[in-house]
C-alpha cells in the first residue's frame, strides 16, 4: 500500500500545523496495526485486565520521603521495617467475605517494596500474584528543575531504563508508571515544560513496551492554585495534546498503554464551588478532545481529594451520558489509603481494621467505575479528610 499523502491530508496538515512525519507515522502504524504482533497482543491484554469492570489500581509506590509525611501523621517511625509491615497488610487485605483482588487489578510498587517479602518470607510479588493482582513498578526517579522556567520541573529516570524494565519484567512486573508534574500559574505550564515532559513520557512508554511492560502515562496537573475549573480544563487539554502528539511521534502502541491524569477540578484555593457532575463533565470533555479511542483505559490519580470526593467524581463520570470510548477507573494512593493508615496507627492489633478500611474504599471505587456508587453508602475513618499536600512530590 502506498503511503503517499493525498491533497486533502496535506491541506489538513497545513491548517492544523502538523508535520508530514507525524501523518506518515500514523499511516505506517495503522498499516502495521491491522495485525497485532504477539507482544502487542500481550500488552493489550494486560492493559485491558487492569481496567476490567469494577476494578482499578492501588498506587502504593510512595517514595520514602512521602512515607515520612504519611507516617508522621500517625506517629509511626519511617523505617524500612515499618514500611514493609504496612505494605504487607495492604497487599494481603481480605476478610471473611471479600478479598482485595475483587476490586484491585494491579498494585504499583517502588523499588524497595518490589524486593521486599512478608514475615513468612514470601516476596510481595508472589503475594500479589497469588492474591490475583498484577504487580507494577514506578520507574521515574523523581523530578528535577527545568532551568530558566518559573519553578517548573521535568521527571528523570531514562538512564538504563531498558535494562531496569527487563529486570523488573523478569521478576514479575507487567506494567509501570512514570509521573510528570505540571503547575498552573499565570505563566505556567510553559510550552517547554509541556513539550519536554511529553517527550520523556513518550520515551519511557516506548522503552516499557519494548520490554513487555504496559506503560501508565501520568502527566499530572497539580491542584495548587486558585484557578477555576475552566482554567484547569484548558491546561489539562493542552498537556494531554502535547502528550499524545509525543506518544505518536515515538510510535507508542496506544492500545497497550493506560493514561493516569488528574481529574479536572478547580484549584485548591479557588473560591467557587463545583459539583461532582461539573467535575465529571469538564474531565470527560477534556479527555474527549485529546485522548485517542485506541487507549483502553484511564486510571485517575486522586491528587489530594478526600476519599469520598474522589469516589464521587469518578462515579459521576461513569454516570454521564457522554461518549467515553475508554474505561474510566482509578489508580489512587491517598484516596485509597488515608483511612487504612488512620486505622492502623502502626499497631499490629489494628491490622485487620486497617485492611477492612482499604477493602471498603476499594469496593466503593470499584462501584464508581461502573457508575453504581451511592453517596455516603460507604463510611471509612478518613473519608472526608482533605488529603491535599502543597507541591506534592511522589
Ligand atoms: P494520589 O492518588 O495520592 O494523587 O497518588 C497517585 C499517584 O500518582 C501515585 O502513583
Amino acid at each position: 500500500m502506498s503511503t503517499k499523502l493525498n491533497i486533502h491530508i496535506l491541506l489538513y496538515m497545513q491548517s492544523h500545523n502538523i508535520s508530514r512525519m507525524v501523518i506518515e507515522n500514523c499511516i505506517l502504524q495503522k498499516m502495521s496495526y491491522t495485525q497485532y504482533t504477539d507482544s502487542q497482543t500481550q500488552l493489550m491484554s494486560i492493559a485491558k485486565a487492569i481496567v476490567s469492570p469494577g476494578k482499578g489500581v492501588l498506587a502504593a509506590d510512595e517514595i520514602n520521603a512521602t512515607m515520612e509525611k504519611r507516617f508522621s501523621g500517625i506517629g509511626v517511625e519511617n523505617t524500612e521495617e515499618n514500611r514493609k509491615i504496612y505494605r504487607g497488610l495492604l497487599f494481603s487485605a481480605t476478610n471473611s467475605q471479600h478479598s482485595l483482588s475483587e476490586y484491585i487489578s494491579g498494585v504499583i510498587l517502588n523499588h524497595e517494596t518490589f524486593h521486599q517479602s512478608n514475615e513468612d518470607g514470601v516476596s510481595f510479588i508472589d503475594v500479589l500474584q497469588k492474591n490475583g493482582m498484577i504487580p507494577g513498578i514506578k520507574l521515574d526517579q523523581g523530578v528535577t528543575p527545568l532551568v530558566g522556567t518559573n519553578d517548573e520541573v521535568i521527571a528523570e529516570g531514562l538512564d538504563r531504563l531498558s535494562s531496569r524494565c527487563s529486570e523488573y519484567y523478569k521478576l514479575g512486573a507487567r506494567f509501570a508508571k512514570w509521573r510528570c508534574v505540571l503547575k498552573i500559574s499565570e505563566n505556567t505550564p510553559s510550552e517547554l515544560a509541556m513539550k519536554e515532559n511529553a517527550n520523556v513520557l513518550a520515551r519511557y512508554a516506548s522503552i516499557c513496551q519494548q520490554n513487555g511492560l504496559v506503560p501508565i502515562v501520568e502527566p499530572e496537573v497539580l491542584r495548587d492554585g486558585d484557578h477555576d475549573l475552566e482554567k484547569n480544563q484548558k491546561v489539562t487539554e493542552q498537556v494531554l495534546s502535547y502528550t499524545y502528539k509525543a506518544l505518536m511521534e515515538h510510535h507508542v502502541f496506544l492500545e497497550g498503554t493506560l493514561l493516569k491524569p488528574n481529574m479536572v477540578t478547580a484549584g485548591q484555593s479557588c473560591t467557587k464551588s463545583y459539583t461532582a457532575k461539573d467535575v465529571a463533565k469538564a474531565t470527560v470533555t477534556a479527555l474527549q478532545r485529546t485522548v485517542p479511542a485506541a487507549v483502553p483505559g484511564i486510571v485517575f490519580l486522586s491528587g489530594g481529594q478526600s476519599e469520598e470526593e474522589a469516589t464521587l467524581n469518578l462515579n459521576a463520570m461513569n454516570q454521564l451520558e457522554m461518549v467515553k470510548p475508554w474505561r474510566l477507573s482509578f489508580s489512587f494512593a491517598r484516596a485509597l489509603q488515608a483511612s487504612a493508615l488512620k486505622a492502623w496507627q502502626g499497631k499490629s492489633c489494628n491490622a485487620t481494621a486497617a485492611q477492612a478500611e482499604l477493602l471498603k474504599r476499594s469496593y466503593a471505587n470499584g462501584m464508581a467505575t461502573q457508575g453504581k456508587y451511592e453517596e455516603n453508602s460507604v463510611s471509612t475513618f478518613a473519608d472526608t479528610d482533605d488529603n491535599f499536600v502543597a507541591q506534592h512530590v511522589y
